[in-house]
């Protein structure tokens, strides 16, 4: 048997006698035939990658409904889910991203699929680019990370949120901003609702952030009013998933790297304030319905579930099957004693509440450490202090 270059099934070269070889307009016609079914299949899902082993399948959608979204932070840990949906769902997607905290990996499964476009960029510099919607997440949202170069994070939420905030009212795009929890300070309010202002340290460590989002918002408003920017603030609290940042220092990553490797538990004062989590789906959910909704005003978008840390260093080491001991170290400055999502303005506005169970959640976030802890050996989680985010783009 010969194959359609005349090469035998020994790898040897033959020469076709006329009776038997196939013409070469039926081998090229054949090779484009399947040349176009692998383009057809490149268009319809993503190709698995150590980092994204599973394939997900896209629509084709008409042209009248397909948009042409960008996501500025789309390497980044929500950014990189909020594509998935995004590409899932059929639209074109262009990510910029300066790969500071986010990865190449995260997004690597998309790179040959014709609606998707990577744009190493920085925010903080314009760009034009013609789309219909912005989802401006790009800024480091760990601690360690965005205290590492505080001046520039503030240049990333202002210049940054800037030159986006210019780029939508140039194309006449919706723009979404990433805001975040963190405006509410050190809440004297709890649950906190949108109303609530918020209680900052306006020159603590955790300021170039709080503060760079906070005047992000009054950006947003500003551009809203003077300029007819159609806008969505979603005000994000803590999300946890798998593609978080092995070294993004907060209690989710900490504390199930720590279980599983079976090192101490470190809490940063004595584990009685309480935080919430929400699982990353959930999110990314929130968001686009934030975005297509009409409602734009700042929307708060976590789960209220609601548990001391030392309930969650429990309850992670137990799912992790654990010996580690929990340990208490001093307090950090300007950490929050408190702070729920009041989602009152979600379900009422979009439609929106979280589904996805704290513990569901950490079942497949534990799993995907398993597989960091597992390709680096060992991985030694990041404290509190300012940190350059570490490991491969
Ligand atoms: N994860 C959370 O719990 C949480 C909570 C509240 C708000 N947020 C907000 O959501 C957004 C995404 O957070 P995340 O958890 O995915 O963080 P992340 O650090 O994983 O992602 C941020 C992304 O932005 C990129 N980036 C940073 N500075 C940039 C710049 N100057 N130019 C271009 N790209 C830049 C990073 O490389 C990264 O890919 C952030 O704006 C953050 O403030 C996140």
């Amino acid at each position: 048997m010969s194959d359609l270059d005349g090469q035998s099934s020994n790898g040897h070269k033959q020469r076709w006698n006329s009776a038997s070889a196939p013409d070469d307009h039926e081998a090229k016609r054949i090779r484009l035939e399947r040349f176009v079914a692998d383009q057809q299949l490149l268009a319809s899902q993503s190709i698995p990658t150590p980092h994204t082993p599973h394939v997900i399948n896209t629509v084709r959608l008409p042209d009248a409904s397909r948009k042409k979204i960008l996501v500025t932070g789309g390497a980044g840990f929500v950014g990189s889910h909020l594509v998935d949906r995004l590409m899932a769902d059929g639209h074109e997607v262009v990510v910029l991203d300066n790969f500071f905290t986010g990865r190449k990996a995260n997004v690597e499964h998309w790179l040959h699929h014709p609606n998707f476009s990577l744009v190493r960029h920085d925010v903080t510099l314009p760009i034009l680019l013609e789309v219909d919607q912005i989802y401006h997440l790009a800024c480091p949202a760990s601690p360690p990370h965005y205290q590492y170069n505080p001046v520039k994070t503030i240049k990333t939420s202002t210049m940054g949120t800037i030159n986006m905030l210019g780029l939508a009212k140039r194309v006449k795009a919706r723009i979404l901003l990433a805001s975040t929890s963190e405006i509410y300070g050190d809440p004297t309010v709890h649950p906190q609702p949108e109303s609530y202002w918020g209680n900052v340290n306006t020159i603590g460590v955790r300021a170039c952030y709080d503060e760079g989002k906070r005047v992000a918002e009054t950006m947003m408003y500003a551009y809203k009013s003077q300029n007819n920017v159609e806008i969505r603030v979603a005000r994000i609290f803590n999300t946890f998933g798998p593609r978080m940042h092995p070294n993004d220092g907060r209690v989710v990553s900490n504390f199930i790297i720590q279980s599983l490797q079976n090192k101490d538990i470190t809490i940063y004062g004595d584990g009685t304030y309480t935080r919430s989590f929400q699982y990353v789906d959930d999110l990314v959910n929130g968001l686009i319905k934030l975005m297509n909704g009409n409602y734009d005003m700042p929307v708060n978008i976590g789960n209220p579930d609601e548990y001391t840390i030392n309930d969650f260093a429990t309850k992670i080491r137990d799912m992790c099957g654990s010996k580690s001991e929990i340990v208490y170290l001093p307090k950090v400055a300007d950490d929050p004693t408190q702070r729920k999502a009041d989602i009152t303005t979600a379900k009422r506005e979009i439609d929106w509440e979280p589904t996805v169970t704290v513990d569901e959640g950490l079942k497949k976030t534990i799993e995907y450490f398993k597989g960091e802890v597992e390709a680096a050996g060992e991985i030694i989680p990041t404290g509190p202090d300012a940190v350059k985010p570490k490991g491969g783009k």
